[in-house]
């Protein structure tokens, strides 16, 4: 075939898959783009309210004989809400960990890793759910209704969160999600969050695409109008609600001191609760929001301010009643076997950029044009008896949960198309 043929032949050839999938990235952006049909709150029937029934079919996950510690019985059933930007992969890592090891059963989401996000909650998208179906654990990403999740699991499952000072997390949300915000666009400044903050009423419109992510994000991911007036009584019922509903509320600033207090609540053991920092970002350019930038940044966000104010109370008289010494204990006690396995675990002993990992399965998912996100190289060497908690604490969430057999198409197509642009 002379050459010409050949280069016209490639080029169609390359036009062709381009126009493929172009039409699937069209496809993808209106299922994230339309709301589903179960989107309302009104949607709860009847059997949401009642309690799954286990299959008797199914065999008792095995709890290891001596699995008790002082007498209480590690808990096994655990409704994780997800909050965005919080350190909540680290959390999910944990978990991942903890299911695997007692062989529970997951409610994992169906093609992608999370919950039909920003949709809410609805059993029917979890993977093989069938009326009255049972799970041990709930933790991907959803955006939160209480009455649907609540039917998954056994009446006395745990719920946990984990929250963070609002003006922080908005900055992290900021720049992580930033780019899939259009409302963003309009800013041309170099500093974009200062230029955002100095008068975010004149870029910020609550109707637009993906806007949630930059206001109030923990009060939409629990599930309430995160557009509310911070005068309004319903502000404090929300709360209050959250209070009565989640046995515990972690605080993303007192991580090791969350895990303690979860650790006691569960009555796992300190291996359960050993982790490595995951998803983290590398320390951004722009310097971290200060003074004015703070403030403005805390009364943007009011409502997840003021429950933030809430739970970080709460958090405290936990602690006291929990006992300051044995916390201090306790938490000396995680951190030096933290330490101890990042000794064991990873190459060079700390997080390094995404063009440093080696080893695909290693590789953290990163934010829309940009590799910010760090990761870690397992050490080469490393003995029998820690090689496999090594791998699992520092597997990354997309990868562990393909480990764990769930179907992640939707992210997996997304990804080709994304390493096809180099995006
Ligand atoms: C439980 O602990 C005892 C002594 O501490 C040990 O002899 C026994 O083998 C353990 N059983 C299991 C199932 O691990
Ligand atoms: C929760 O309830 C289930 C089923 O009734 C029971 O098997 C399990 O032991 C209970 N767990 C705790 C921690 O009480
Ligand atoms: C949380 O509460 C503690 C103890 O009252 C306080 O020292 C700390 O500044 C609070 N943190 C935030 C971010 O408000």
């Amino acid at each position: 075939m002379p050459l010409p043929q050949k280069k016209r032949w490639e080029s169609m050839a390359k036009g062709l898959v381009l126009g493929a999938l172009f039409t699937s990235f069209l496809l993808l952006l209106y299922s994230y783009a339309v709301p589903p049909l179960h989107a309302g709150l009104a949607s709860t029937t009847p059997e949401a309210s009642e309690p799954c029934s286990p299959d008797p079919t199914e065999p008792e996950a095995v709890t290891p004989a001596n699995g008790s510690v002082g007498g209480c019985q590690p808990r096994r059933d655990i409704v994780f809400m997800k909050t965005h930007k919080t350190g909540s992969s680290t959390l999910l890592n944990i978990l991942f960990r903890f299911g695997q090891k007692h062989g529970l059963k997951f409610a994992f989401p169906n093609g992608r890793n999370d919950f039909d996000y920003p949709a809410y909650f609805a059993r029917s998208l979890v993977q093989d759910y069938r009326p009255g179906a049972c799970f041990n654990i709930i933790c991907n990403h959803m955006r939160f209704h209480y009455d649907e999740v609540r039917g998954l699991v056994q009446p006395n499952a745990t719920f946990i969160t984990v929250l963070r000072d609002p003006a922080r997390l908005f900055e992290s949300s900021f720049h992580y999600f930033g780019s899939v915000v259009p409302l963003t666009w309009k800013l041309s400044g170099r500093d974009k969050l200062a230029e955002f903050l100095q008068d975010p009423d004149r870029y910020y419109d609550p109707s637009g695409y993906n806007a949630h992510y930059l206001r109030n994000l923990l009060f939409f991911d629990l599930g309430y109008d995160s557009g509310l007036d911070p005068g309004s009584p319903r502000v404090q019922e929300h709360i209050l609600e959250v209070e009565r509903r989640f046995h515990l509320v972690l605080l993303q600033e007192y991580f090791d001191e969350s895990l303690v207090l979860l650790k006691d609540l569960l009555c796992w053991e300190l291996e359960d609760v050993l982790y490595f920092k995951l998803n983290a970002r590398r320390d951004s350019p722009v310097p971290r929001l200060s003074g004015e930038l703070y403030r403005r940044a805390t009364a943007w966000n009011m409502l997840d301010a003021r429950l933030y104010r809430h739970f970080n109370a709460s958090f405290w008289r936990k602690v006291e009643a929990f006992g300051r010494e044995r916390m201090a204990r306790e938490v000396a006690a995680l951190r030096q076997a933290n330490e101890r396995m990042r000794r064991i675990c990873i190459d060079g002993g700390r997080a390094v950029d995404a063009a440093a990992i080696q080893d695909s399965a290693m590789q953290p998912w990163q934010p829309l044009g940009t590799k910010s996100i760090l990761g870690y190289n397992l050490k080469k060497s490393i003995g029998q008896r820690h090689a496999q908690l090594c791998r699992r604490m520092l597997t990354p969430e997309i990868q562990y949960l393909m480990d764990l057999g769930v179907n992640l198409w939707i992210t997996k197509l997304w990804k080709l198309i994304r390493d096809f642009l180099r995006w």
